[in-house]
């Protein structure tokens, strides 16, 4: 195969010379052989992977950040990144757990993989250059448009790998075997997904979440029971997951988190706990459950054609996703796309300060004052900066007195 044309081997490759046997990896092989121009640069080396990095950070003039735990190491010159790894063998001590590791030869690396289409490597040194290694028939079922796992206790082992599996069907179009999807089913049922940390689940669910058609790979999730796998009352409902990422779009929402909540949205009190798990960043995680929650109940608030200071008092609030979720559930929406077209940049031109020049004394009376005068801004009652002072000092005297 032809390695050496892809961007960044012009470097790479001289680079890595007098190193360890080092070789292109998984998903990056798989891409190649589909005709993909670029690839990440996921790179296997039969050595030592942090010396190795150290060393190619050196050469190419850049910096190698390397994480010692897991023997893994990122290097970076100008816009090459090449993500390195040591050669090695897993073995599962509990299902589901993380694996224990120790370093071994490409084919134990291979063989401890997903599917077989992940399970090829290409030669990056000396005579193996362009040199295709494809122990488990990978090219073959890639050709095929098939998702295979390499043994039966893959799902057992991996049970993120049957979020994976749906995912790669849904990107490629591609289809589990038979065997594989028996497995699946099987691990399912079973409750594989049970014994995966949250963490785990959050990364492949997010993943799949960002597929272009999502939808389709949430309705094979749900044929396979999944979702229930993940919790009994999550519901991989495509059409509401695909109306939260079309909502997404039209607010500006984040597409993955958008879906996710539209699906807490179904069943919050009992989802909640279980969105806990996944420990999304604190951020993340409040967007979404505000989202799940407000999200359903604002659809009525809305359709009661609420004047725009109303929309404003309760969309001003809420993050994009909430928003993304109300139309998910139907909301009208004109008086969405009018608050962030329009309405959540509307502010007063005078500030409290003017009031108090005004020798309006400071008190809770002059915030009421410019809230009460922001709401009639709102709804074209006040314009203009006098009218705006006038209608503040009003008020607030009214509320002093
Ligand atoms: N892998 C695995 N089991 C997992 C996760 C990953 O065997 N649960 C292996 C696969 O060989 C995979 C590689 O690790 O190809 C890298 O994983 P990842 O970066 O998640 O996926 P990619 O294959 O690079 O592709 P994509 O991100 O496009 O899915």
């Amino acid at each position: 195969m032809n390695v050496a044309e892809l961007p960044g081997m012009d470097r790479l490759l001289p680079a890595l010379e007098g190193l360890a046997p080092a070789y292109l990896v998984g998903g990056a092989v798989r891409d190649l052989l589909l005709g993909a121009d670029s690839v990440d640069l996921d790179v296997a080396l039969e050595g030592d992977a942090l010396a190795a990095a150290w060393e190619l950070a050196e050469r190419l003039g850049g910096l190698a950040t390397t994480h010692e735990r897991f023997g893994t190491a990122t290097v970076r010159a100008d816009d090459l990144v090449v993500d390195l790894a040591g050669t090695r063998r897993e073995r599962y001590s509990a299902p589901g757990a993380l694996p224990d590791v120790e370093p071994a030869p490409l084919l134990d690396d291979l063989a401890r993989r997903d599917f077989t289409v992940n399970a090829m490597a290409v030669g990056l040194t000396g005579a193996d250059l362009g040199v295709l290694h494809d122990p488990h028939g990978g090219n073959d079922d890639l050709k095929a448009g098939r998702v295979r796992v390499l043994h039966p206790r893959s799902f057992v082992d991996d049970p993120t790998r049957l979020l994976r599996a749906v995912r790669y069907e849904t990107r490629f179009g591609f289809r589990m075997d038979p065997e594989t999807e028996r497995l699946a089913r099987e691990a399912v049922g079973a409750g594989a997904l049970g014994t995966v940390s949250g963490p785990r689940v959050r990364d492949e669910l997010l993943d799949l979440l960002g597929e272009t058609d999502a939808p389709s790979a949430l309705a094979r999730a749900r044929e396979l029971g999944i979702d229930r796998g993940l919790h009994p009352a999550l519901d991989a409902d495509p059409e509401l997951a695909a109306a939260g990422a079309l909502g997404a779009a039209e607010t500006g929402a984040d597409r993955r988190l958008a879906a996710l909540a539209a699906l807490v949205s179904r069943a919050p009190d009992e989802l909640e706990p279980w969105l806990d798990t996944l420990a999304l960043g604190r951020g993340d995680r409040m967007r979404v459950a505000a989202a799940a929650r407000q999200g359903p109940s604002l659809v009525r608030a809305l359709r009661a054609d609420p004047p725009p200071s109303a929309v404003h008092a309760l969309l001003r609030c809420e993050p994009a996703e909430t928003l993304a979720v109300a139309l998910a559930h139907g909301a009208p929406a004109a008086p969405i796309h009018r608050f962030l077209a329009d309405l959540r940049d509307v502010h007063l031109e005078i500030t409290g300060d003017d009031l108090v020049a005004e020798g309006v004394p400071e008190s809770p009376a002059i915030g009421h004052a410019l809230d009460e005068t922001l709401r009639m801004k709102l709804d074209g009652r006040v314009s203009g900066r006098e009218d705006e002072l006038r209608t503040a000092l009003q008020i607030a005297r009214g509320h002093v007195e």
